[in-house]
């Protein structure tokens, strides 16, 4: 039988809902139930997708955990198994397309099939464009921005057959406004979220829903592991928020059905003030060229 397409609501039509961001129409998103879900998160071994692989047991999903160190995942495993779910590891390069499949395998075979993928891996470099070596600029891309796409364009059809498929791509307050001495981070995180924007609706006709997430400063290795530092930041850091709390926000839009989620008060003040004021954020951000 051929497959029916979904129906979008028009506006005046009940059921529309205008997006927020003001980009247009991008469907509703459904609401979740965890429990006996199965999930793929990259860079599971540290921060962000650590506490959110445990969060998403916590809440009854099974996990594929991805990410370079072994025993950092076997520990994060442990810790879903005392959840009584079940956890999968598979460590390796996530820039590798050979861990990418593998790690896709390991759903199908472990679990039967995958339901949720979250890329989270991504690494950051802080230093000036000018004084920075091209070779800064490409592993920034691959991981924080090909990975993502590649990935998701090989799990769709693994998605399609599963229940209430999803994605959620962990972008970053700096892909709504970039900002500088981190120019690099700042276009892949605006490449992931213009991408994410853009496939959404074509993946709902798929039936697989798209959440892009930007978390604003958060506590985790991520200002630990730079690809490279070159002077201070000329700005006091802010405070960062714990991955735990991240994790725990990103669950809820899952469960409640939010396609764009951005942590933190001050963050969301901030892309409020980019929105409403972009002339003064320009004046702010030249003082720290
Ligand atoms: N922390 C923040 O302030 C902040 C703010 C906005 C957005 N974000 C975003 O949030 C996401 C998570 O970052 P985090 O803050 O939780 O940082 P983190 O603690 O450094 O976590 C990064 C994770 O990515 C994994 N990873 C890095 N390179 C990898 C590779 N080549 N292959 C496989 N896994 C790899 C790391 O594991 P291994 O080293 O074991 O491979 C680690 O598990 C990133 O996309 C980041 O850009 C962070």
């Amino acid at each position: 039988m051929e497959a029916v397409e979904p129906k979008h609501p028009r506006f005046g039509e009940r059921g529309y809902r205008a997006d927020p961001r003001g980009v247009g129409y991008i469907g509703l998103m459904a609401k979740r139930k965890l429990k006996d879900r199965r999930a793929l998160v990259t860079g599971a071994s540290s921060g962000i997708g650590r506490e959110l692989a445990i969060e998403l047991a916590r809440k009854g999903a099974d996990l594929v955990l991805v990410a370079r160190r072994a025993e950092r995942l076997a520990e994060v495993a442990a810790a879903i198994s005392k959840l009584n779910r079940r956890a999968v590891i598979v460590a390796g390069d996530i820039t590798d397309a050979a861990v990418r499949s593998q790690a896709l395998a390991a759903a199908q075979q472990e679990f039967g099939g995958l339901d949720i993928l979250i890329n989270n891996a991504g690494v950051a470099a802080h230093g000036r464009f000018a004084e920075a070596d091209p070779a800064r600029l490409r592993p920034i891309m691959e991981l924080n921005f090909f990975v993502p796409v590649e990935l998701i364009r090989e799990a769709i059809p693994v998605l399609r057959t599963g229940r209430d498929p999803l994605i959620a791509n962990v972008g970053s307050i700096l892909g709504e406004r970039g900002v500088p001495h981190k120019s690099e981070y700042s276009a892949s995180k605006f490449a992931l979220h213009g991408f994410s924007e853009a496939v959404r609706p074509e993946l709902k006709r798929l039936g697989i829903d798209v959440l892009l997430v930007a978390p604003g400063p958060t506590e985790s290795e991520h200002f630990e592991v730079l690809l490279e530092e070159k002077g201070e930041l000329p700005w006091a850091e802010p405070a960062r928020m714990p991955a735990c709390e991240v994790a725990r926000q990103i669950v809820s839009a899952i469960q409640s059905g939010r396609h764009f989620l951005v942590t933190g008060r001050k963050s969301r003040l901030w892309l409020l003030l980019n929105r409403v004021a972009p002339r003064l954020v320009d004046r702010i951000l030249n003082r720290y060229g």
